[in-house]
């Protein structure tokens, strides 16, 4: 039995962060949660993430908030995908796990500072991370990768361009995409392949846990939204835990459009290598033009998943909490 990958998840619960919650608490040694702003309020995605530690039989996990709002540029929320609780549908009482004290920037400089066999998830908008980076630049050589769900080597959500994490602190992920620290990108071109169905969601209500309930309810609401939901969040995590639902990657560099009157927010990729279709002195020329960034492939971007093995992955998971 391999031992579980260590991990920090950085999320905004939302209904498919709590998905991929249910499958990070089975599959991964996760050593704390940090809850920023992003589908609903930091209030509310601290809250959330405190009620899925408990509910998943981990009450001893830390969960620290950090950034309600983006470093710059107005607040945007998905309350219309996830609900005004973050939660679709459902309320929570307060949960009896108390949030830690401390900020979230301080913990992940922490954990990354004292451990060298830690992995990042992101789950949501990067403020957190990118705030952490520029308190402690050392985070640039500390954090051995970034498991990232967010943007897309095609459409947008959020806007065309642009997928909803990006889209609500384009700064912050400039700051994360150029850090130089290795980034495993899950983006809509990739989550799109998932659609959890409302009859999926009536097979997720047959296992009959409190897990598997609380799944249903909450899917309910994001599979009755258009019949149909990608759990974005939950589709990114099981790269840490398996090597055959997401099944092709590519490594590109990824550029962050933060000033695009259309596009800001959007993840250019470049294909061009990739594609052999410019030949790469043309690129070293940009490249020495860029001034060396973003020249390099910085990104590994996900880019075919395996939807009837994630759907079992994903059953069997909920499954074993009973
Ligand atoms: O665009 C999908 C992403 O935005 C997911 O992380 C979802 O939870 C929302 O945060
Ligand atoms: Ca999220």
């Amino acid at each position: 039995m391999d031992r579980k990958k260590k991990v920090v998840i950085d999320c905004d619960p939302g209904i498919d962060d709590c998905m991929a919650l249910m499958l990070c608490f089975k599959h991964l040694d996760v050593m704390g949660i940090t809850a920023v702003g992003g589908n609903t309020a930091l209030l509310l995605t601290q809250r959330n993430a405190r009620h899925m530690a408990v509910l998943c039989g981990h009450p001893e996990i830390p969960v620290h908030a950090g950034y309600d709002q983006p470093m710059f540029g107005k607040t945007v929320r998905a309350e219309y995908a996830h609900g005004s609780s973050g939660l679709g549908n459902v309320t929570i009482p307060e949960p009896e796990k108390p949030l830690c004290d401390g900020h979230a920037v301080d913990y992940l400089i922490d954990v990354f500072m004292h451990h060298d066999d830690v992995s990042l998830i992101t789950l949501g908008p990067l403020t957190n991370v990118a705030q952490a980076i520029l308190k402690e630049p050392e985070l640039r050589k500390r954090i051995p990768e970034i498991l990232c769900m967010g943007g897309s080597a095609t459409a947008g959500n959020f806007s065309a361009a642009a997928e909803f994490n990006i889209y609500v602190d384009p700064e912050a992920a400039r700051i994360v995409f150029e850090s130089g620290i290795p980034i495993k990108m899950v983006g809509l071109n990739l989550t799109r392949q998932n659609r959890i169905l409302p009859s999926d969601v009536s097979e997720i209500r047959a296992i009959g846990n409190p897990v598997s309930d609380f799944a249903a309810d909450i899917l309910d609401f994001a599979a009755g939204q258009d019949g149909r939901c990608s759990i974005c969040d939950a589709c990114t995590v099981v790269w840490f835990m398996t090597d055959d639902i997401i099944t092709k990657s590519a490594k590109v560099r990824v550029q962050v459009e933060t000033r695009g009157e259309f596009t800001r927010g959007m993840t250019i990729c470049d294909w061009r290598e990739y594609m052999g279709t410019v030949p790469s002195e043309d690129i070293s020329h940009e490249r020495q033009f860029d001034g060396g960034y973003p020249g390099e492939p910085n990104v590994e971007v996900a880019l075919e998943f395996d939807q009837a093995r994630f759907k079992s992955f994903l059953m069997d998971t909920l499954r074993s909490y009973s």
